[in-house]
C-alpha cells in the first residue's frame, strides 16, 4: 500500500520560479501560485510534485511557504534529487535531501526520486542512501524518473533488498508522448504495483488547443512541440467532441481523464487558478472505453 494511492491526480510545480522555460515573472509571479495553490486545495488536491532543479530551489521554497499556511492539509509531498554527472559518491543525495527538506520546510518527504538515471554510478549505489534516507525517517516512499523498464526493475530489485518497495516512476506520458506504452514502462508499472506518475500531462500546454503553428507557444516549448504542432491540431479537434459530448468538457480535462484512465497520475502544471480550476474537471467522471480505444489509435503515432 502507497501513500500514492489516495490520489489519481497531483499538481506540478516546475513552473513555479523557474524562469528558462515557463518565464516566471512574466504573466504570473507568486500571488498567481498562491491562488493556483489554493484552487488545487478546494478541489482537494494535496499531491504536489516539486524538484531541487525547479526554479534552482525556488519551486520548493514556495511550495513550502503556501504549506507553511495550512497546517492541518494532509500534504503528500514529492520532489526530486538531480545526480549531476560529476557526482563521485551517491551519498551525496542525502546532502541534497536534507537542504530540500530545509527549503520545504518540512522534516520529511512523502516520495523522494531521483530525476534520472545517471549512468556513471549504479542503479544499486543510489538506492543505497534512498533506503538509508526511508531508515533515517527523512522520506517515506522512493520513486524513479525517466527510468526506463530494466532500470526500474533494477531499482525495485535494490530497494527490495533492504525491504522497501519502489513507489513510482515519473515519465512523460500523454496523448502527444506514447513512448512509455511502446516500451513496456506501463505495462511493468502496472503489473508490478509501481505507479506511473505522468509529467508533462498536457503536452506542456499543446493540448489546451491555444497553441497552433500559427501561434505556438514563446520560449523553449518551441524546440520540444513546434515541428508537432500541425499533427497535434487534428487530435485537439476530436477531443472537443469527445469532451461535448461529456457534458462540455475541455480538451484538457479530456486528456487528463485518458491519462487516468490507462492507469496513470497526471500531474498537469498550472501558472494561475482559472487553469488549476479547469484541470480539476478532469475528475469525477470517465471516459468510455470506446472513447480510450480511439484516442489510443488516434495518438499512436506520437511515438516519443
Ligand atoms: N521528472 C521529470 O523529468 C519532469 C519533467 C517535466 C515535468 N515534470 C513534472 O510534471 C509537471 C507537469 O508537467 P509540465 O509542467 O512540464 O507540463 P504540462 O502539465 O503538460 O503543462 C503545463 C502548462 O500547460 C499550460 N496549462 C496548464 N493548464 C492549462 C489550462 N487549463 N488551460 C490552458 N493551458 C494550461 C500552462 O502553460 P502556459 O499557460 O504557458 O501554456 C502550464 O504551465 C511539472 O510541473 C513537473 O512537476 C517532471
Amino acid at each position: 500500500m502507497s501513500g500514492l494511492d489516495r490520489f489519481e491526480m497531483g499538481v506540478g510545480t516546475w513552473a513555479w520560479g523557474d524562469k528558462g522555460v515557463w518565464a516566471y515573472g512574466e504573466g504570473y509571479g507568486e500571488a498567481d501560485l498562491k491562488a493556483t495553490f489554493d484552487a488545487a486545495l478546494a478541489g482537494g488536491l494535496t499531491l504536489f510534485d516539486t524538484a531541487e532543479i525547479y526554479g534552482d530551489g525556488l519551486s520548493e521554497t514556495i511550495l513550502g511557504r503556501f504549506m507553511n499556511e495550512k497546517p492541518e492539509t494532509p500534504f503528500y509531498v514529492a520532489t526530486k534529487f538531480w545526480p549531476n554527472p560529476w557526482y563521485t559518491k551517491t551519498s551525496i543525495l542525502l546532502d541534497h535531501l536534507k537542504a530540500s527538506l530545509k527549503r520545504l520546510d518540512l522534516p520529511r518527504v512523502d516520495l523522494y526520486q531521483i530525476h534520472f538515471p545517471m549512468p556513471f554510478l549504479s542503479i544499486k549505489a543510489w538506492m543505497e542512501p534512498m533506503a538509508q534516507a526511508v531508515k533515517e525517517g527523512l522520506v517515506k516512499e522512493v520513486g524513479v524518473s525517466n527510468y526506463s523498464r530494466s532500470q526500474m526493475l533494477r531499482a525495485q530489485e535494490a530497494l527490495g533488498k533492504h525491504g522497501i518497495p519502489l513507489a513510482s516512476n515519473q515519465v512523460q506520458y500523454s496523448l502527444v508522448r506514447r513512448k512509455m506504452d511502446f516500451n513496456g514502462v506501463r505495462e511493468e508499472c502496472l503489473k508490478s504495483g509501481i505507479r506511473l506518475i505522468a509529467f508533462s500531462p498536457l503536452g506542456m500546454g499543446m493540448l489546451s488547443g491555444k497553441y497552433t503553428p500559427q501561434n505556438p507557444p514563446k520560449g523553449p516549448r518551441r524546440i520540444f512541440y513546434f515541428n508537432q504542432l500541425g499533427r497535434v491540431q487534428k487530435l485537439v479537434a476530436r477531443l472537443k467532441e469527445i469532451g461535448e459530448a461529456h457534458g462540455g468538457k475541455t480538451c484538457n480535462q479530456v486528456a487528463l481523464n485518458w491519462i487516468i484512465c490507462r492507469g496513470g497520475l497526471p500531474i498537469p502544471g498550472a501558472k494561475n487558478s482559472a487553469q488549476m480550476t479547469e484541470n480539476l474537471g478532469a475528475l469525477g467522471w470517465r471516459l468510455t472505453e470506446t472513447e480510450v480505444t480511439e484516442l489510443d489509435e488516434k495518438s499512436k503515432s506520437f511515438t516519443w
